[in-house]
């Protein structure tokens, strides 16, 4: 069976000791999952201290991005080697406030994909229109785009190391959530995408993530509909009993397959 996700970006959230309190109380909360994959992306500063807090745990860590270089003369940027130092196990790359706010170019991203994957860490990959390029019926075209650049000449060993979240840039922190059919309607643009690249089979298993206003009153809707495999989520991540609920969800799905 395939391992759906639950992600919670805190995004520019919670300094370490509020990472260390929202970690001890999710980890109780998560006693019974079985199933889902739970993994925390903080901000740089608090990964290793809830590293440390994770360790025995199920929970993985992962952060919000990297640099694309080894090392050097790069004033504020964090390499992958040293997120491997911090227990990291995942990489969020290509988030759309990098892309928009912070100007990183597919090509970027590129680079930065490409040395996650030479330093084992396991990335994923955000993909997503803005509103305009939607209403402008674009949405594939940009899917693609995003898509093609990120992955070009990818083995598929490596392709498998990586997992992609749709995340509609209007849907973000909005309030405004996707509807099933339309968030599956680009999950299976991007499946087709893998299977014409890779194969059918590899585009099967790999976790297609929605992201994009995901909260517990929709996320029992959303992961019920074939194409989405998990959840990469902002705001609703922040809080323990909102997160541990939309934990519960995927869980219950996953159960509810065997
Ligand atoms: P949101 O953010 O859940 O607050 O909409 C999602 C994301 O940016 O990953």
């Amino acid at each position: 069976m395939k391992r759906y996700i639950a992600a919670a970006n805190w995004k520019m959230n919670k300094d370490v000791p509020e990472s260390r309190e929202f970690v001890k109380e999710l980890l109780k909360k998560l006693l019974n999952i079985k199933d889902a994959e739970v993994i925390l992306c903080p901000p740089f500063t608090s990964l290793f201290s809830i590293g440390e807090l994770l360790k025995k745990s199920k929970v993985r860590l992962g952060a919000q991005n990297m640099h694309f270089a080894d090392s050097g003369a790069f004033t504020g940027e964090i390499s992958a080697g040293m997120l491997k130092s911090v227990y990291c196990e995942y990489v969020i790359l290509g988030h759309s406030e990098r892309r928009h706010v912070f100007g990183e170019t597919d090509e970027d991203i590129h680079k930065k994909l490409l040395k996650a994957l030479e330093k084992e860490l396991k990335p994923i990959l955000c993909v997503g229109e803005t509103l305009e390029e939607r209403q402008s019926g674009r949405t594939i075209d940009v899917l693609k785009q995003q898509y093609r650049a990120a992955f070009d000449g990818l083995s598929d060993n490596d392709m498998r190391r990586c997992a992609i979240a749709y995340e509609p840039v209007w849907a973000i922190g909005t309030g405004v959530v996707a509807t099933p059919e339309q968030a599956s309607e680009a999950h299976r643009e991007i499946r087709q995408l893998i299977a014409r690249q890779f194969s059918g089979d590899l585009a099967q298993e790999m976790r297609i993530l929605y992201g994009g206003s995901v909260k517990p009153e929709n996320a029992d809707e959303l992961i019920a509909t074939d194409e989405i495999d998990g959840f990469l989520v902002g705001g609703a991540g922040l809080k323990v009993d909102s997160f541990a609920s939309i934990v519960q969800s995927v869980d219950n799905y996953l159960q509810a397959q065997e």
